[in-house]
């Protein structure tokens, strides 16, 4: 590896060239403005690349990552996404992907020092910590991990939900559906957990609905 990473600039150049061997007017289209459909919230790890997963393109997903795809309500870089893209470039469909194997769930589950980012894990553990009986009865870790993986994308949707911004969105009438999904690194496969909200009074049972599901589903596996 060279140390301006030409070989990143190389790759870069093949990749611009392919796009426009495919479609001519793929980058003058671009220019004029995006039209994003989806407001992708996911996590940071490089494994999860929004466009890349959803075999999209450049112009069709706005994105907001961060370590464990938490949503917390004073955090003006994910607000501002949501309000950006929300309220000016109308989405449709705001979904918060997490994906098991989450080393930021992980270190949230088993106390872990990390640095920095505990303080930011600390969100995560709260969600541990509101589900600890259940969680603290699974027979072993690898399903506390992807039991928490999950709730995590519950509790982080319904935080979305919980907006002021897709709040008001609903309020005006305005067309928004939340969603809840999981990502798995050992299939590349998108998993809905069905906590879909598309108005105020749809928050709440999809919310209870969707972790009844979840719980069900651990149980049945951990019974049998
Ligand atoms: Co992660």
């Amino acid at each position: 590896m060279s140390q301006d990473l030409k070989e990143l600039f190389e790759s870069n150049r093949r990749w611009s060239q392919e796009a426009q061997a495919r479609t001519p007017d793929f980058f003058s289209r671009l220019l004029q403005q995006q039209v994003p459909q989806y407001l992708w919230i996911g996590c940071a790890d490089s494994r999860v690349p929004a466009n890349e997963i959803l075999g999209l393109l450049p112009g069709d997903v706005f994105v907001h990552r961060n370590v464990a795809n938490v949503v917390v309500h004073s955090d003006l870089n994910a607000l501002s996404v949501m309000q950006y893209a929300i309220d000016m470039l109308q989405v449709r469909h705001v979904m918060v992907v997490g994906h098991y194997g989450c080393g930021g769930v992980m270190a949230a589950l088993q106390n872990r020092r990390i640095g920095l980012a505990d303080n930011w894990i600390r969100h995560v553990q709260d969600v541990r910590n509101k589900h600890r009986p259940w969680i603290d009865g699974m027979p072993d870790e690898e399903m506390r991990m992807r039991a928490l993986c999950e709730l995590n994308v519950l509790e982080q949707s319904l935080n979305v939900c919980e907006t002021t911004i897709v709040q008001d969105a609903w309020q005006r009438g305005q067309q928004v559906v939340v969603h809840g999904w999981v990502y798995g690194l050992h299939n590349g496969l998108l998993e809905d957990l069905r906590i879909t909200a598309a108005a105020v009074d749809d928050v709440m049972p999809a919310y209870g609905s969707a972790l009844a599901a979840l719980k069900e589903r651990f149980d049945a596996e951990w019974n049998n």
